[in-house]
């Protein structure tokens, strides 16, 4: 089997090695599963740069949490998984050929699910579903506004709040992106290239401001949302792409009662019921069967070119995910 692997934090490209080894064994409730494709996220990258923020990686690492894969064994006692299943590995460390992990960290995939979409279901609209239904009571006509809106949660956020709904305000930092994102559904795009004033600019399109605020890029970019989101609004924190803290004016926190969180999908998932999750994976599956969920795809690289493939994730201006592949030949 091969796997890729960082035995310390730096320059993705850099550090990222493939290693072979045996192919595993699957011990009693286990199930080994050979990924065809495998998701590259901004926290894959920010993981191997030692800037994720969560817990402390123990080194040597392999990043990925996400992929598609077709069981081929089953460890004694597997009851609900056969040879040829198709499934959603759950867990990290999922950049690597052949992973064995315990049945129940092996949901199906949805059945005749593109395997792509249906590796990259979960983290991005996933995260995009719950932001707008989990944080504050909205209402049809609410106003949600978003930064990094042509990112793929962006764009999941927009399809979503357009189906429920919502308006949305949408911030991106190039202009070639504003004709897909109303194509989305966005009902206003604005592009910020460091200098728009924010609150004039949303006081040309609406007079009730957003309830909601999602912030994918933290430092300033957190200060300008909470400095336009209504009294009382809540301004979710949910990426790190700056690589900054989060600053807030302390005039929002204190005389307009703003409130700031944070969302992160992993806490979601260490703390929701049995029932919720099955709630949100039905969800989910319903909107890849019907095409609300379809993230593009810029490329393809076999593992075995794992450098390469993060080197194109890292850089900027991509219109769609990078995505490894378990066959060399692919
Ligand atoms: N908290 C959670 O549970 C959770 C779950 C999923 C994702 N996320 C976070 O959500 C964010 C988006 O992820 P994704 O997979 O949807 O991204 P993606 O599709 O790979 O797109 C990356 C986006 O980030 C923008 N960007 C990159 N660096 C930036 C910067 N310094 N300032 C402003 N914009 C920047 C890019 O803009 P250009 O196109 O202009 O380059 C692009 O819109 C990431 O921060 C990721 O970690 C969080």
């Amino acid at each position: 089997m091969k796997r890729a692997v960082f035995h310390r934090h730096g320059d993705p490209a850099r550090v990222i090695e493939l290693i072979e080894a045996p192919d595993p064994l699957p011990g009693p409730g286990e199930v080994r599963v050979r990924n065809a494709v495998m998701t590259i996220n901004p926290a894959d990258l920010l993981s191997i740069e030692g800037r994720y923020g969560a817990d402390p990686i123990t080194l040597p690492a392999t990043p990925g949490v996400g992929a598609w894969g077709l069981v081929d064994a089953v460890g004694e006692g597997v009851r609900g998984l056969s040879v040829g299943d198709a499934v959603l590995p759950v867990g990290g460390g999922l950049w690597a050929d052949t992973v064995v992990v315990p049945e129940r960290m092996a949901p199906r995939a949805p059945e005749g699910a593109d395997p792509e979409q249906a590796a990259m279901m979960r983290a991005n609209p996933g995260s995009a579903y719950l932001m707008l239904t989990d944080l504050v009571p909205l209402e049809p006509g609410d106003w949600v506004i978003q930064n990094a809106a042509n990112s793929s949660v962006g764009r999941m956020v927009i399809r979503f709040a357009r189906e429920m709904g919502l308006k949305t305000i949408n911030i991106v930092r190039r202009a070639d992106v504003v004709d897909m994102l109303k194509a989305d559904g966005a009902d206003v795009v604005v592009v910020d290239e460091g200098r728009t004033d924010l609150g004039a600019t949303l006081s040309e399109v609406t007079q009730s401001a957003p309830k909601l605020a999602l912030d994918a890029i933290g430092g300033e970019a957190t200060a300008a949302l909470a400095g336009v989101v209504a009294n009382r609004g809540v301004v979710a924190v949910y990426g790190l792409l700056s690589g900054d803290d989060s600053r807030v004016g302390a005039r929002d926190l204190v005389f307009r009662d703003v409130r700031v969180r944070g969302f992160w999908l992993a806490d979601w998932y260490a703390t929701a019921s049995g029932e919720s999750m099955r709630d949100l994976h039905a969800v989910l599956a319903r909107k890849l069967a019907d095409g609300t969920i379809h993230s593009e795809v810029e490329a393809r690289y076999p593992l075995s070119r794992v450098k390469e493939a993060v080197a194109h994730a890292a850089r900027a201006g991509r219109t769609g995910k990078i995505i490894l592949t378990g066959d060399d030949n692919a």
